[in-house]
This record gives structure tokens, sequence and C-alpha cells, in this order.
């Protein structure tokens, strides 16, 4: 596979070819195998799952099922540990509400950093339990300072929720390390996997959190599916976050018993189709490799970085070190808005404000950055094309 071109897989550089994305950590441009699958599921095999004792219904099922293995398999762990949620964000959530019913009180704490998205902020903030939110701070890098973990620990400590890599900065953050201070505690912890699961490999047996999320839009997969990963002490543990169809056991008119396993966390008919394609883009992403999708991306990073540090009065965020292909930055004289529409009018889309991270935007005293993002169908062209149009434009604006 040819790595340096992948553009002829994604559907929409047919209509467009010149567009020069990079806002893949906004969520990926779709795969031609995902949305075949997809399209083919919705033709000729869609019926609900789980439910139906006909053909068109049981082969789904058994499609379905395997997806989640497929799943599993990718992530080194068992199909016992998936659940499928509608987003990253409801995995937390879920998580979050079903801590607070069993293993939450006031006045227990929950340490995270800096770094957070607001989808690993506001359901900590939404829990009825006064719990004490405790933040590690950044270092001159703006990556987690794992020295303070040691004493912000405390027999309060509940959980340790973290982003795998930062959307802003790109930062990977060290499981290791945070690991081996947990565990001798005995806390559980939290990855959010959003930024790192669609460029790098990620084995489940290895790093070994309690919980792991992502969503699979990022993944070159479809919207509306969230995967969450528990280990089974977790699974056995919570009680359902949801009610209705398929997580029970048995049902009276005035109570009901659940299921047992994953399927207790699942009500209602799941995302079907979401989850087939999904399974379509895993197969993508085995057939290019994670791990040379993230030595591509890096390229390309590192050619950006460079190109970009040249420029007059850029302010770039993060450190260069262990990171994934995200690099945030300000031109002083420059609106990251402006910039952000100016660019698009030569086709170039990128992201500009908070990035839902705004503890971290006060944390660096800017009210927003304009960020570029790597993906599999990014070229050296594009970075070419994107230095030259900055070029142009901060010409025209300072
Ligand atoms: N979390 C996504 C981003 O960083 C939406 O853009």
């Amino acid at each position: 596979m040819n790595i340096s071109n992948l553009k002829s897989r994604f559907p929409v550089f047919k209509k467009n070819p010149n567009l020069v994305f990079l806002d893949t950590a906004a969520s990926a441009l779709k795969v031609d195998e995902m949305i075949k699958a997809t399209n083919n599921c919705y033709t000729n095999e869609y019926a609900n799952i789980h439910r139906g004792n006909y053909e068109l219904s049981s082969k789904l099922t058994k499609k379905f099922e395997d997806a989640r293995k497929k799943v599993a398999d990718y992530l080194n762990t068992s199909e016992k540990n998936i659940i499928f949620v509608k987003s990253a964000t409801e995995g937390i959530n879920l998580i979050a509400s079903c801590m607070t019913k069993r293993f939450l009180e006031d006045g227990d704490e929950i340490i995270l950093s800096y770094l957070e998205h607001h989808a690993n902020l506001i359901p900590w903030h939404l829990i009825e339990k006064k719990i004490k939110i405790i933040p590690l701070g950044l270092n001159d890098n703006d990556e987690i300072n794992y020295d303070e973990l040691n004493n912000k620990i405390n027999s309060k400590t509940r959980l340790i929720t973290l982003t795998h890599m930062s959307n802003v900065t790109g930062s990977i953050t060290n499981f290791d390390k945070i690991k081996e201070i947990a565990r001798k505690q005995k806390i559980p912890l939290l990855l959010d996997g959003c930024q790192f699961a669609p460029h790098k490999k990620v084995d489940l047996k290895e790093l070994d959190p309690d919980f792991y999320v992502f969503s699979a839009h990022k993944m070159y997969g479809p919207s509306g599916l969230g995967i969450l990963y528990m280990k089974d002490r977790w699974i056995d543990e919570f009680t359902p976050y949801q009610g209705g169809g398929q997580m029970i056991h048995d049902v009276d008119i005035d109570k009901s018993t659940y299921a047992n396993g994953y399927e207790k966390f699942e009500a209602g008919t799941p995302p079907i189709a979401p989850v087939i394609g999904f399974s379509s883009s895993l197969n993508f992403m085995d057939e290019v490799d994670p791990n040379v999708i993230y030595d591509h991306e890096m390229n390309l990073h590192d050619y950006a970085y460079e190109k970009l540090s040249k420029f007059n009065n850029i302010k770039i965020y993060g450190s260069n070190n262990n990171k994934g292909a995200i690099i945030s930055f300000n031109i002083k004289g420059v609106h990251n808005s402006d910039l952000g529409a100016m660019l698009d009018k030569k086709n170039i889309a990128i992201r500009t404000g908070h990035h839902c991270c705004q503890p971290l935007m006060k944390h660096l005293k800017v009210t927003g950055t304009s960020r570029i993002s790597f993906g599999v169908y990014n070229t050296i062209d594009d970075v070419d094309y994107l230095i030259d149009s900055l070029d142009e434009i901060t010409k025209i604006l300072i």
C-alpha cells in the first residue's frame, strides 16, 4: 500500500480533489471500505438485531457480534469487555454515573489534568455527590507534571482519569508512570483514547487501564458510535446506566432484573450500521498498520513543525517530544478565527478556537489557538500548500 498518498481511498477527494483536510482531530474523513459496508448493511442486510427469529435478523446479529470481536481483537482484549455507546462522551458519562451510584461519597477526590477535553471534565462536574476535582498541573512544556501525582493521591482518591493524547498539543500521556504510582494505592484508571487510538496501536493487555474510551468517527469510521472498554470487575459491580430493551433478565410491571455482562449497559436498539461500518474501518487500520500510520503522520508533523517554527512571532503550544501529529499555534497579530476563515477560502480545513478545552486555554492564557491535525490521507504537498497559504495570509493580516 502506498502510504504516501491514500487519498484515493477517501471518496470525498473525488468530489473535492484539492481539499487539504487538517482537522482529523475533530473528525476523520471516511474511508471507502466503511462507506461500502454501511451502505450494504442498510441496503441488503438491515433488520433489528438480538430480537428477530428470522434469517435477516439472525444473520445481522451474528455480524454485529463478530464486529464486537473484531474491535476486541484490534485492542487485544476480550469481546466481553467491549461496550458500544453512542460516543466516547457517553462512555465517560456512563462511568461517572455508575461510579456515583456505588463508589463515590461526598468528599471523595478524582484526579485529572489541565489537558482534559470537556468530555472528561463535565461528567465529573455533573455527578450528584460533592466530590473534589484535583487537577495535575502542567510543566514548562505544557505536559502533565507527573511529579505532582504522589502528593495529590491520598486515601480519598477514587479515580485517576486522563487523556491518552491531548487534542490541543498532541502530548501523549506517560501512562506507565501513572500506573506505577496508582496501582500501589489500588486506584482505578480511566484513559480517554479519542486522539490516541486512531493514530497508534492500542494494546489493552499491555496498557491495562480499568476503563478506555474512544470514538469511531475519529478513526475513519461512522459518527454515533463510541467504544467503551471496562474491566470485568466494573462490569460485574456497576448497575445499569440506562434502562430499556435488551439489557434485562426479567421484567415485572413494577420491578426488573438485569443482564450480567456488557449487555446490561446496552439498552435499546444499538447503533447497528455504525458498528458494522466500524468493523470495516478497523480492517483498513489493520491493512495500513497503525504503527505505519503513526510514522507517516509524524513525518508530516515534523516537516510542518519545522516550517511553522520559522514564522515570525509564532507561538507553538506544547513540547515536541512524545506526541502525536497535532500542532496548535498562534501568530501575533492574527486572530485564529480570521486565519481559519481565510484558510477555508483556500480549501484548507483547520480547527480554531478553544477546542473544548477551556481550562487549558486559561492555563495558556489565550482564548483559542489554530490547530492542524493530520490523518492517514495527508501528504507533504498538503503541508507545503498550508505553509505557502499561511505565508500569504500573514502578509495580508499583519
Ligand atoms: N474533540 C474534538 C476536537 O478536538 C471534537 O476537535
